[in-house]
């Protein structure tokens, strides 16, 4: 089989940035109105009233201070609580290919490769804008890559089951080199009038190449020592939105077909999987995790990745072992650990060892071992 590295990543970082201050404003004034328009109902206890959301508990209980989004029109209008995304004609390029590219221009420059050296392009990510054609081959033909190309949707996994699929190709002899990349335009398919939900979700772009080791230049390569993936169905993270929503046209705007989670029961089902899905791996490669310099974890909540820290490593570890981005970034689903992992790696130097590990929707938890070449 053939040895494979990851041998260079890029990250593109929207335009606009949404503060905690500025989305709770926007909530709030929403559920003021709401809350004046149907008075009437909440005085005779057949409505609910609705409660604030405030910036200090999001910060507490996720570790989000802002985001970025590509476009911040709309969100903050309690009349609208949508970015306002203009459609485009069929023949511009897409929003997620134009930010992808991006992206992918960054990775192949670090990795000393043209896009001609490319063969797969895998876009993988929680959503895409459009079922078919591929948004990957809509990639292949901007940048010139050669092969085929494909879309996959493993939610917040996607980028780790996608880096995966193109170690097994590599490693198998199907592929020389691969770009994955993750074009996370999640603000759209948040529910901005959901308190428990309004704040958690950014807009990003990231991308890795994974290429067989032998052909690698690169001096920012890493050798994958291990790939797994792991799922198990889970209801509690969900979005029904789909093709079939405009069938039933009495349920097609509801508030299931938008990002929706149960996110304390997620909190406790699946911190025990990741547990055990590590412990596993970890004996499989005789490693042990005080042997990692740094863990690009998920970011999708503070406190979670600071379990899965402790479980790993015990209490006493500096902030630099586990790198947050989500204060910043929010939770970008499959791109949090490759963002991570982005702009963490300098430091590293000949054998040190890294984990990247992603969990969320599905359930689902991909974790890749790298070694610094
Ligand atoms: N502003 C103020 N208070 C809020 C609020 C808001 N926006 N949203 C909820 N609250 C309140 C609740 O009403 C509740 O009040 P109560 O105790 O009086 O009933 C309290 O805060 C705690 O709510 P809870 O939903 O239990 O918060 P939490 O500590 O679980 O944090 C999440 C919520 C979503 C941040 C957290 O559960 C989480 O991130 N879980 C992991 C989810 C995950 O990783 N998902 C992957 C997505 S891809």
């Amino acid at each position: 089989m053939n040895k494979v590295v990851i041998s260079g990543s890029g990250l593109y970082t929207p335009p606009f940035s949404v503060s905690n201050e500025e989305l709770v404003l926007s909530f709030n004034t929403y559920v003021d109105e709401f809350n004046a328009q149907h008075s009437t109902e909440i005085e005779s206890g057949g409505l609910a009233a609705l409660s604030h959301s405030s910036a200090e508990f999001i910060e507490k209980a996720s570790g989000i201070k802002s985001r970025y989004v590509m476009v911040k029109d709309g969100i903050l209008d309690p009349k609208v609580m949508m970015p306002l995304i203009a459609d485009k004609p069929s023949d511009a390029l897409s929003m997620q290919a134009e930010i992808g590219i991006k992206a992918a221009q960054q990775a192949l420059e670090q990795a000393q490769l043209n896009a001609e050296d490319i063969d797969p392009v895998i876009v993988a990510c929680a959503y895409t804008q459009r079922s078919y054609p591929a948004i990957a081959i809509e990639i292949q033909q901007a940048m010139g890559t050669k092969g085929f190309a494909y879309d996959m949707l493993v939610a917040c996994s996607s980028a780790t089951f996608a880096i995966v699929n193109a170690v097994n190709a590599v490693q198998s002899g199907t592929a020389s080199r691969v770009l994955v990349i993750n074009p996370e335009i999640c603000s759209p398919q948040v529910n901005y009038r959901d308190r428990d939900s309004h704040f958690i979700f950014g807009d990003v772009a990231t991308a890795v190449v994974v290429e067989r080791a032998s052909l690698a230049q690169s001096e920012h390569a890493f050798n994958v020592l291990s790939s797994q993936c792991f799922t198990d169905f889970s209801n509690n993270i969900r979005s029904n939105f789909g093709h079939i929503n405009r069938c039933d046209p009495n349920n097609a705007e509801k508030p299931d077909k938008l990002f929706h989670q149960q996110g304390r029961k997620v909190f406790k089902e699946l911190l025990p999987m990741i547990y055990q899905h590590l412990d596993k791996q970890l004996a499989e490669e005789q490693i042990q995790a005080n042997e990692f310099k740094r863990l690009w974890l998920h970011q999708a909540n503070i406190n979670m990745n600071m379990f899965v820290v402790r479980k790993l490593l015990g209490d006493n570890v500096t902030k630099l072992k586990a790198p947050v981005v989500l204060d910043e970034y929010a939770n970008t689903a499959s791109a949090g650990s490759i963002i991570a992992f982005h702009k963490y790696n300098q430091d590293f130097t000949t054998g040190d060892l890294g984990l990247l590990c992603s969990f969320g929707a599905g359930y689902s938890i991909g974790s890749i071992i790298l070694e610094k070449t």
